[in-house]
């Protein structure tokens, strides 16, 4: 009997292949970097040849490192970044573009376009959970079908296929030109705008809106079932590929957010809070997302209220890669340590245009309340600031819509490591903020996806069995000093407005 359970781990920054054991704890990983390729202001790609290299990489490395086959491996789960958007040839397996990654706002005409044909910004919203925004998948494909030389014509032919990057992954490892699956899951069809949230389909007429041929859409099965197994000549021939799940509901189901009510944030190159609201979609009233959160199965789906973040830790790389200012991002902390305030200064990473509760397209960053004492300590600090203040916004937008205040959140990704980061969320939302011991929870919920769906875990009780909490952080932070900072960071945001018209 296979003792392990792998996931891949297709991310904004990096692949990764991580491998578990039945308490979900990590056995091996293995990671690989890709190239972020910036061709023009607001434009962001990846090579999706280099990805798909990295992942068979990963997934021999971490093999290796573990000293297992894949005979030991029970079933291999995907986890992605959601919405980049790929479109390749069928025939010969080769992307007709670099795929056109989440935070790219080059579909923002696009954008303006079909909000013109009646119902603004609104326009999908009923259908769909979404706002019409740059960030999803469906105007990306149109961009590509309206600028690559010829891609219109060879997708009316039924040569072309889209793809998140699950898909493309499913694809290559199933066989690719050579009989590979074309399929997806819900959560990351949730986030093409292309998805009906009612039948879990595909729908036509917004396909039409956007000029995308249905051929070239993935079949879109559950989050957790047996898709296939892999057929690649790499080292993971022979698995069940038995899960998939976009990397921000993989967390929530790796935290073991089950039920109703519970939540958490991520955080990565963005942030991402995902509030499970259960079989029932709720629809946001103030700047939510209204997405899949898993369906497992034959199972109702689950829904979430998503306040999705475009920039946070790629604010700190941005310190450390543009200007310099550290030399890695776990330097941040020290300098923010050598004062006890940000000195007045706020910044607005609004890079992307702003992403939840605002969509705005308009927007550009912003650095506000500079003064001659303002020094690099206080700028450090105004960029971890900058995080905690995005989520208290989105889970402000949470609690109006939920109308229960969330009494504590569950935190995960990369900055959670920052003590003085996690100490500031707490403080600035005035409720207890944890963190598991697991912290790889996104991995994590792709191998349960997976683990559940052959058998290896037997149901959600034992993914709520083994999460356990790390460490917790107590608010500190009075009342009136929180409004105050919080006040400042709100004036901050409108100086982001109308940069681009
Ligand atoms: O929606 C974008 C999100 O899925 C990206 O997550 O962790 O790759 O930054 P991450």
């Amino acid at each position: 009997m296979a003792s392990y359970v792998a996931a891949i781990d297709q991310g904004t920054t990096s692949t990764r292949t991580m491998i578990f054991d039945h308490s979900g704890q990590v056995v091996a990983s293995e990671q690989r970097e890709h190239k972020q390729i910036f061709p023009k202001a607001g434009w962001v790609e990846h090579d999706a040849e280099e990805i798909w290299a990295n992942t068979r990489a990963t997934a021999a490395g971490a093999l290796a490192n573990a000293d297992l086959t894949a005979s030991e491996i029970a079933a291999v789960g995907i986890t992605n970044q959601r919405e980049t958007t790929l479109v390749w040839d069928r025939k010969t397996g080769k992307p007709v573009y670099n795929a056109i990654v989440w935070q790219d706002t080059r579909t923002d005409r696009i954008i303006e376009e079909l909000g013109a044909l009646g119902g603004g910004q609104e326009r999908y919203r009923d259908k769909t959970g979404l706002p019409l925004a740059t960030y999803f998948s469906g105007p990306k494909i149109k961009w590509i079908l309206d600028n690559v030389e010829g891609a219109r014509e060879r997708a009316e032919k039924g040569d072309l296929l889209f793809g998140n990057m699950d898909t493309w992954l499913l694809w290559n490892m199933t066989g690719g030109v050579d009989g590979g699956i074309h399929v997806t899951d819900p959560t990351n069809a949730s986030r093409t705008l292309l998805m009906d949230l009612d039948t879990l389909s595909w729908n036509p007429d917004i396909a039409a809106d956007m000029g995308i041929p249905m051929s070239m859409l993935p079949e879109i099965r559950s989050s957790s079932e047996t898709y296939a197994t892999t057929r690649e000549r790499g080292s993971l021939r022979g698995v069940p590929i038995a899960g998939i799940l976009g990397d921000q509901q993989a967390a929530t189901f790796g935290q073991a957010c089950l039920s109703v009510g519970e939540a958490k944030n991520t955080y990565g190159t963005g942030n991402f809070v995902l509030l499970n609201t259960g079989t029932e979609k709720v629809m946001s009233q103030n700047g939510l997302l209204t997405t899949v959160c898993y369906k497992l199965g034959t199972k109702d789906p689950v829904f979430a209220l998503e306040g999705s973040i475009a920039v946070t830790g790629s604010l700190v790389q941005w310190l450390r890669d543009n200007l310099k200012m550290i030399d890695s991002a776990a330097e941040i902390e020290e300098h923010a340590r050598t004062v006890d305030s940000n000195g007045g200064a706020y910044i607005v990473p609004a890079f992307s245009g702003l992403f939840a509760p605002y969509w705005r397209s308009d927007a550009r960053g912003a650095l506000v309340g500079l003064t001659r004492y303002v020094n690099k300590g206080h700028l450090c600090r105004a960029v971890l600031e900058a995080t905690a203040f995005q989520s208290r916004e989105v889970i402000d937008a949470m609690n109006a819509d939920s109308g229960v205040p969330l009494k504590s959140l569950k935190v995960d990704g990369g900055m959670v490591v920052n003590d003085l980061l996690m100490q500031f969320q707490a403080d600035i939302l005035g409720v207890p903020v944890i963190r598991p011991k697991v912290n790889e929870t996104t991995a994590l919920g792709a191998a349960y996806a997976a683990g559940l769906a052959v058998g290896f875990w037997a149901g959600e009780d034992d993914i709520r069995n083994n999460w356990a909490e790390d460490k917790r952080w107590e608010p500190n932070m009075d009342e009136a000093r929180r409004e105050r900072e919080y006040r400042n960071w709100k004036k901050a945001v409108t100086k982001t407005f109308d940069w681009v018209t």
